[in-house]
């Protein structure tokens, strides 16, 4: 069997990483989390105060930036400028300011550059929101995954909770929600299913469940 690429898209905590994580680790292939990329440049965009509305003044900076992703053995390792932010980039701070450092177009096209790199002639699995449709568009496997609000907000509670944050699942429901609007609503590279992946809703399947389906789908595709 030949190594493939997987592509895992879908809306705020669908279970895309949970589980792309255990495909990857299943598989044998590397595990992207394009995310904590757009959470690096966001976390350094708010300590340097930049005007996060400004496309250009989100350019200058990834220009003095170094994003640099390590697989590691639970997932993947996250460096910004040298320092590791791997827990420090889930901060509901940095959460609720990624969606729209992630609309300007300069930071796309630097992200979906890197993301190309570390994809090619490898198998990987790669989580987004634009991995089908911009990024792997010659992806064998797309997946596109999600569940209902109500039950994304109650699983990334329980993530929270685990982590020691403390944020009311009201609170997560509206952030979740307002995430996807501007994520599916963004002019460059909004989320989108792709038109040849295969729909995955998990909101009544285990992780195990719904990272066997994919399996099955990759087999399929070696
Ligand atoms: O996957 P995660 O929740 O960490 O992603 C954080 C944010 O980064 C998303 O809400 C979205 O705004 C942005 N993102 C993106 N394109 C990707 C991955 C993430 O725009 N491929």
């Amino acid at each position: 069997t030949k190594p493939i690429q997987i592509a895992i898209d879908g809306p705020a905590a669908a279970g895309k990483s949970t589980i792309a994580k255990i495909v990857a680790e299943q598989l044998g292939y590397i595990y992207i989390d394009t995310g904590a990329m757009y959470r690096a440049i966001t976390m350094k965009a708010l300590s340097e105060r930049i005007n996060m509305a400004s496309n250009e003044e989100a350019g200058k900076l990834l220009a003095k930036t170094e994003i640099d992703l390590q697989p590691s053995e639970d997932g993947q390792l996250v460096f910004l400028d040298k320092k590791n932010v791997t827990e420090a980039i889930r901060s509901q701070h940095v959460t609720k300011a990624v969606s729209e450092m992630a609309t300007h177009k300069l930071v796309r096209k630097h992200m979906v550059e890197l993301q190309k790199q570390l994809a090619k002639d490898r198998g990987v699995v790669m989580d987004g929101r634009d991995i089908g449709t911009h990024v792997l568009t010659d992806a064998a496997l797309k997946v596109f995954m999600s569940a209902s609000v109500e039950e994304r907000a109650r699983r990334r509670f329980e993530e929270n909770n685990k982590r020691g944050i403390l944020t009311s699942l009201e609170e997560l429901q509206v952030e979740i929600a307002e995430r996807d609007k501007m994520d599916s609503e963004r002019q460059v590279s909004p989320l989108r299913q792709a038109e040849d992946a295969v729909f995955l809703d998990t909101t009544t399947l285990t992780i195990d469940q719904a990272a066997q389906k994919i399996l099955k789908l990759a087999e399929e595709r070696m």
